[in-house]
């Protein structure tokens, strides 16, 4: 049986549980005062939203609907190429809501740019981002900011609280820096 820990891959860790809890409530509160008028619709990037959005969606206190999109990115396992692939699409006809997407990680802007592109097609009211981390000196598409972002990561590669380095270290509960040996 492999019974490695994932802990000996981790340099550091950058945000702890506890942390994590207070960014997520801070943007729960945020969205929810900018939205009491508005008809919210969370959309949840999978995978790597899963937890921010389980969290997230409970730090909202007004009436909001979710929905789910799955995409693939033709890349390396530590960056995106910006061609996605729709795994999932919506289960709703979005128009007339106000879509905030939810991300872990906001890097080139790639994903995002691309998911804007298709979304914004379909006539929502409005659509705006919510990411868990930002890496805004990473950004190659300068029109995608983030709208709420958690917290700042530097030009490491992160992992935990749902954001993976080839599918593995989602279920650390908080964010670690990847040792470099690890991937390299
Ligand atoms: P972008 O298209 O370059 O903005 O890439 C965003 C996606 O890249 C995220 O949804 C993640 O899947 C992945 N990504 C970027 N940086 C990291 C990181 O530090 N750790 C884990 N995944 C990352
Ligand atoms: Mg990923």
């Amino acid at each position: 049986m492999n019974t490695k820990n994932m802990l000996d891959d981790i340099k550091d860790v950058l945000y702890s549980e506890e942390q994590l809890s207070e960014m997520v409530k801070r943007m729960g509160r945020e969205i929810s005062e900018d939205y009491k008028d508005k008809n919210l619709l969370l959309v949840s990037i999978l995978k790597g939203s899963v937890i921010i959005m389980a969290d997230l969606m409970r730090a909202i206190t007004i009436p909001a609907e979710i929905d789910f999109m799955s995409v693939s990115s033709y890349g390396d396992d530590t960056k995106t190429s910006g061609r996605v692939r729709i795994i999932k699409d919506l289960d709703k006809d979005i128009s007339g809501y106000d879509i905030l997407l939810v991300e872990d990680i906001l890097d080139s802007g790639k994903t995002l740019s691309y998911l804007m592109n298709i979304l914004q097609a379909r006539n929502p009211k409005s659509i705006k981002i919510c990411t868990m981390f930002d890496k805004p000196h990473r950004r190659e598409v300068e029109s995608i900011k983030a709208d709420y972002a958690g917290g700042l990561v530097p030009d490491e590669f992160i992992v935990g609280y749902g954001l993976d380095y080839a599918q593995k270290y989602r279920n650390l509960p908080f964010v670690g820096i990847l040792k470099e040996s690890v991937y390299s």
